[in-house]
């Protein structure tokens, strides 16, 4: 008998597993009580294959799946969609798994590509756009999460969108970016508050990298090179299309906002890679940048990254950088011990100096398995280097933790943070509200889920949504 790859392969078990369909459940059970003031939806995408792959799955080709939690008087629904771009209704319509993932890709092959969207969802101008780094985004309707298609802002947008633009929270700008194997590597992209692209720049990098993510100040943008070098040639030789070639070094680039590709400043340090950024702001002719950085990334190798001689430097910890313009000088303070993935800040303050941050971590006390599991959500005080810490159960996963003010007015911490968990005892899922101030203490709500969340990636909050 033929080894299927979910026999086999750990991101197709447990709460990695696909989960089969999709609903729309009203009025969930809550522990606690709901605050009239969260009025809105939490969006969060994720890897949910419909078929079982036909080659080497990796965790990043699973077609995206769509959950929203919906609030409103106190009271929480729960919907969840596919986003069904052309690929998968091809493989609706076959009834099984046509396209061959990142571990398989081979140009060689004419490289039939789907565009799963699976990696975030954001809010922007009105639209909700499902993202995955690769392609272009696509727009979901928001009450219903129907997939209304790609979106090219207007014929605008050639290339792929990352799946971590940043908005700021003065001008409603959206800035984003996107990368290629083949030049140039990088285009830079701003859309308007009114959601119209009103800017795409080319910008020159020493070598074409798979850049996930990128942060913003109120006068700069700074992009990460990486040495993960991505190419198509001599992939035999090379291992795959992502190399890891450390000798290279990480270059932070620091553009003004006001400038262009001429006015990039490349500053040097240690290699490294980094999925995400916290946050980033200017301050005093520096610029500081918190990141959840890995000592190396084995992309192509995930049974090589799961391997124990590899494993703690395959993870990643709070990491600041402090970016001297003025010396170019790049100083690097490690800020945390634990691993840590999934920072993020109050969004009100994306590109301005931010006091508090939460990440999902694991306690040094669980086995992992050599998986993205998080045990626990952490939040971090910047100013006193002080850290609060939930803890879920050594074998309940976390998902990325985000944070909802109270009112647009209040305080950085006054609100709530929201995540997802799984439960394992119950093989359910819980999303949880807890008190910013306060979360290690009793949740403020606990929303029983109608069935559970497999892991994923990115999720976010849209106001009155
Ligand atoms: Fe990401």
């Amino acid at each position: 008998m033929t080894m299927r790859e979910s026999d086999v392969n750990p991101f197709l078990q447990g709460n990695f597993a696909p989960i089969p369909s999709e609903d729309d459940v009203e009025d969930l059970q809550v522990i606690g009580e709901i605050p009239r003031e969260l009025v809105g939806t939490y969006f969060r995408n994720g890897p949910n294959p419909a078929f079982e792959p036909p080659g080497r799955y990796h965790w990043f080709d699973g077609d995206g799946m769509i959950h929203g939690i919906r609030f409103r008087d106190g009271k929480a629904s729960y919907h969840n969609r596919w986003v069904r771009n052309r690929g998968i209704e091809e493989e609706f319509a076959a009834g099984r798994g046509l396209f061959k993932g990142l571990l398989e890709l081979d140009p060689g092959e004419g490289m039939a590509f789907k565009n799963t969207a699976n990696t975030n969802i954001v809010w922007h101008a009105g639209k909700l756009l499902a993202l995955m780094e690769a392609a272009l985004p696509t727009r979901m309707e928001p009450r219903t999460l129907a997939t209304l298609g790609e979106w090219d802002f207007d014929g605008r947008l050639i290339g792929p969108m990352t799946a971590h633009p940043k908005m700021d929270p003065e001008t409603g700008e959206m800035l984003f970016f996107g990368y290629s194997p083949f030049p140039p590597y990088l285009q830079y992209h701003v859309a308007g508050p009114d959601g119209s692209l009103v800017r795409s720049e080319p910008i020159d990098l020493e070598w074409p990298t798979m850049m996930h993510d990128f942060a913003i100040t109120k006068d700069h943008v700074v992009f990460m090179l990486c040495p993960i070098v991505f190419s198509f040639e001599n992939m035999k030789a090379r291992g795959g299309a992502f190399t890891w070639e450390p000798d290279r070094g990480t270059k932070l680039g620091v553009m003004p906002r006001n400038g262009g590709n001429a006015d990039v400043r490349w500053f040097d340090t240690d290699p490294c890679y980094v999925f995400h950024p916290m946050n980033a702001y200017d301050a005093d002719g520096t610029l500081v940048l918190d990141v959840a950085r890995y000592g190396r990334l084995d992309f192509m190798l995930p049974e090589a990254a799961r391997d124990p001689k590899y494993r703690d430097q395959n993870s990643a910890h709070m990491h600041r950088w402090t970016i001297d313009l003025g010396s170019g000088g790049v100083r690097s303070t490690p800020l945390d011990d634990a691993t840590a993935e999934f920072p993020r800040v109050d969004e009100r303050l994306v590109g301005r100096r931010h006091r508090f941050g939460y990440a999902a971590v694991r306690d040094a006390s669980v086995d992992d398995g050599g998986l993205p599991f998080w045990s626990s959500v952490r939040k971090y005080d910047m100013e006193t280097g002080r850290s609060e810490t939930r803890f879920f159960g050594d074998v309940n996963g976390v998902g990325e933790p985000i944070f909802v003010p109270r009112s647009a007015g209040a305080a950085e911490d006054d609100g709530w943070v929201l995540a997802l968990c799984y439960d394992k005892a119950s093989n359910g899922s819980d999303f949880f509200v807890l008190d910013a101030r306060n979360i290690a203490g009793e949740p403020v709500a606990r929303v029983r889920l109608p069935h559970r969340v497999p892991y994923g990636f990115h999720g976010n909050w849209a106001a009155g949504v």
